[in-house]
């Protein structure tokens, strides 16, 4: 993935929570991003993990005190403040959300959350009962009209032995919503809608007809065009992948729930992209009940699916874009030209799928792009990073 997070000042502010030796490993991942992060901590929080764990693992000075003995460690509010990208504040207690909430400024923590003008976000993760009491649910509808990003926090059995609301949220999806904020917003205001992934075309109860796609090229995608401000739907065929952080998913099966799902929204849609791989065919009947193996072959008769992408071409609106991709093993110049025209396309990703590193079901790709009036070859690279390239390339044609 095209790292976001290299050369970033990042703040990190741990508080008293048991979830702090959770943000340990937040720490060390962002450290090996690149990232330049330092640690604030309060007194509580150092009653759950040490300074020193903070400072190994970020190689910077973990900050705990108002008070130090240098200018910088006096000043320290103001320089960290200043100098931020962004602003963690995780595991964050009931307490400190209502020291914020209301300007409290009594530690460094807070201070610094007043001086910065960078993002600001808070991960709650407390029990559940002090998580939904009225007084943390209001301060938490504060801080968000302050502006501060809160993100919820996940539910399931908490150190305390009960189940609800107020574990800490997941580094995953944390990391997608500070890397959003850390990436130029190009989309922001645009309907993207994305299909990834194959489909099923259901023979009978217990068989089908699919193909390789792993859905991990669309997803990427998906992932690329939230990170970039756009409102993004995935149409899924089955995949063995989580839904990426930020994007509504709606799951169908077989090309003409793809259809369907695909139609219903386009016209409203600014950008459509369709990495998925269609079965261009599905058995003519799909049987009731699993049929017998010796009458397997008679019930092999197929029947043709509707093209998705060529509708789609055929009813474009004025100024809508329209992406295809193509997996193919030759001529992957003339089959890609071809399907652009024929699918009346702005631009076709063609898939080098001659190679075993390439393609279906590989983390990397080699992508050839065809515009009407011109091409791009681009590198073989991961998934991530080639799905972040030709988003490069759709800022050019909205
Ligand atoms: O999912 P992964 O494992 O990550 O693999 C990624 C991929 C190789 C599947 C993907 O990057 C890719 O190349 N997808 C297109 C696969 C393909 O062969 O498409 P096609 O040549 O059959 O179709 C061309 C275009 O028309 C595609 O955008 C396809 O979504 C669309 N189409 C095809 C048939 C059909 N009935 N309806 C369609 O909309």
């Amino acid at each position: 993935m095209t790292n976001v997070f290299a050369g970033k000042n990042i703040i990190l502010g741990v508080t008293g929570s048991i979830a702090a030796f959770k943000v340990a490993g937040w720490v060390s991942t962002l450290a090996k991003e690149e990232a330049n992060v330092s640690v604030i901590m309060t007194d509580s929080a150092r009653r759950f993990v040490t300074p020193l764990t903070f400072e190994a693992l970020s190689g910077n000075k973990t900050y705990c005190s108002m008070f130090g003995s240098s200018d910088r460690d006096s000043m320290a509010h103001i320089s960290l403040g200043r100098e931020a990208d962004l602003l963690l504040i995780a595991p964050a207690t009931a307490n400190t959300i209502a020291r914020l909430a209301n300007g409290i400024a009594d530690d460094l923590l807070t201070t610094t959350a007043l001086v910065t003008r960078a993002g600001v976000f808070i991960c709650p993760a407390m029990n559940s009962k002090m998580y939904s009491h009225p007084a943390t649910v209001t301060n938490i509808r504060k801080l968000k009209k302050i502006g501060y990003h809160v993100l919820d926090p996940a539910h399931g059995m908490m150190a305390c032995k009960e189940e609800g609301e107020g574990r800490l949220a997941e580094w995953d999806d944390v990391a997608e919503y500070l890397a959003k904020a850390l990436t130029e917003q190009e989309f922001i205001g645009k309907k993207v809608l994305i299909t990834a992934g194959p489909t099923r075309e259901p023979l009978d109860p217990a068989r089908f007809l699919s193909n390789r796609s792993s859905g991990k090229m669309g997803y990427a995608m998906a992932r690329s065009a939230f990170r970039r401000g756009a409102d993004v739907t995935l149409i899924s065929g089955p995949t063995a992948l989580s839904c990426p952080t930020g994007v509504n998913r709606i799951e169908v099966e077989s090309a003409q729930d793809m259809f369907d799902a695909v139609l219903k929204r386009s016209g409203k849609t600014d950008i459509i992209v369709k990495t998925s791989a269609v079965a261009d065919y599905r058995p003519a009947k799909r049987a009731e009940h699993k049929v017998k193996k010796e009458q397997i072959e008679p019930h092999l008769c197929l029947k043709q699916n509707p093209d998705i992408l060529y509708e789609l071409g055929k009813r474009k609106t004025e100024g809508q874009i329209l992406i295809g991709f193509a997996a193919e093993s030759q001529d992957l110049r003339a089959a890609g030209m071809r399907k652009l025209k024929k699918k009346n396309l702005d631009l076709i990703a063609v898939n080098d799928i001659s190679g075993t590193n390439s393609g279906f079901e590989s983390e990397n790709n080699q992508v050839l792009l065809l515009f009407s009036d011109g091409s791009v070859d681009l590198p073989h690279t991961s998934k991530q990073h080639t799905a972040d390239l030709i988003w490069d390339k759709i800022v050019l044609l909205s």
